[in-house]
């Protein structure tokens, strides 16, 4: 099993900035890193205000937050980010293509001992892992939204991942303490394939005038007792995120998850959740941030 002692985030997006939260808390030196220095700045005082809210709940002591926050690096180029880390996560969009291209650029960059993880909620860890010189050191760390908050951690295993790549997410998943769940590759893994599914039904309901979109949250919350709505939920993962999963599952899966037109039409306009201040919800107290992810 590698040892870890530094991790790089790639993307500090709604996931890489928890993911980075998360490490530092686990007692890792953390680098993260973003193509927009806005992101890299939001990252930071939205990491901090996370850490004070866990010392004010009493979560996490005073010092312990602010070692972590000690832990924090904040890096304007992947090579900067990646070159002196052990475990790379990847956060970028839900692009094959992007990933790809990161995944090239790491395995040049990186030393060959140093694993490789993505965060993708879908795609094909052995696709990306097919572009490296270093497939066996591939692993999915499958992480869930906010980060710093849900107990879950999907690792999944590739075709060529190796058991030592594998102990070594195991193991960095539990000192940031995750519980996991350690999976064979398959398209959406477990969590998203489910979630996509039922995701996507509410939007065709809502798009066939059967309920509100509250009405439809209330009815999952208390008929089958889900914590959040379908529309609460797709407003937090944001609906560009959703999207990119659903063509990629209707793309390996098969027509049960063609994408809802509604859906589609509400990320053309730019409603991409709470990230950007409205999705299917509105969200008048977020300012809108720029959105790099809202093609598809
Ligand atoms: N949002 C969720 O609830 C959720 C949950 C689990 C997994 N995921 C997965 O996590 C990944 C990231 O999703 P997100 O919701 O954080 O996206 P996001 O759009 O919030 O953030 C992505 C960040 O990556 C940055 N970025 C884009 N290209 C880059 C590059 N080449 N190099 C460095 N940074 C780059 C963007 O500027 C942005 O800040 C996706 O694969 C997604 O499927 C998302």
């Amino acid at each position: 099993m590698a040892d870890v002692k530094t991790i790089a985030v790639i993307g500090a997006g709604t996931m890489g900035r928890g993911i980075a939260h998360s490490a530092a808390l686990g007692g890792y030196r953390t680098i993260l890193e973003d193509i927009l220095p806005n992101a890299l700045r939001r990252a930071e005082s939205e990491i901090r205000a996370n850490l004070d809210k866990a010392v004010d709940l009493g979560k996490v002591t005073a010092r312990d937050a602010d070692a972590a926050f000690s832990r924090l690096e904040f890096a304007g180029s992947v090579d900067e980010a990646a070159r002196q880390a052990d475990l790379v996560i990847e956060a970028v969009p839900e692009e094959l293509e992007s990933k790809i291209e990161i995944f090239t650029l790491l395995d040049k960059i990186c030393r060959p001992t140093t694993v490789l993880a993505s965060n993708t909620s879908s795609l094909s860890l052995t696709e990306i892992a097919s572009v490296t010189y270093r497939p066996r050191k591939i692993v999915g760390m499958h992480f869930f939204n906010p980060v710093h908050k849900m107990k879950l951690l999907e690792i999944v295993r590739a075709l060529e991942t190796d058991d030592d790549t594998l102990d070594t997410a195991v193991n960095v998943g539990k000192r940031m303490g995750k519980e996991v769940v350690v999976i064979r590759e398959s398209p959406g893994f477990v969590t998203s394939r489910i979630n996509a599914m039922i995701g996507n039904e509410a939007f065709y309901m809502l798009q066939e005038g059967i309920a509100s979109a509250e009405d439809i949250d209330k009815a999952l919350k208390l008929g089958l007792n889900h914590p959040m709505g379908p529309f609460e939920l797709v407003d937090l993962v944001g609906l560009d995120t959703r999207l990119h999963i659903l063509e990629y599952l209707h793309k390996t899966l098969g027509e049960k998850f063609r994408p809802a037109p509604l859906l589609v039409q509400y990320v053309k306009a730019g409603r991409l959740g709470r990230k950007s201040g409205r999705g299917v919800f509105e969200y008048p107290e977020k300012k809108p941030e720029p959105a790099p992810a809202a093609a598809g």
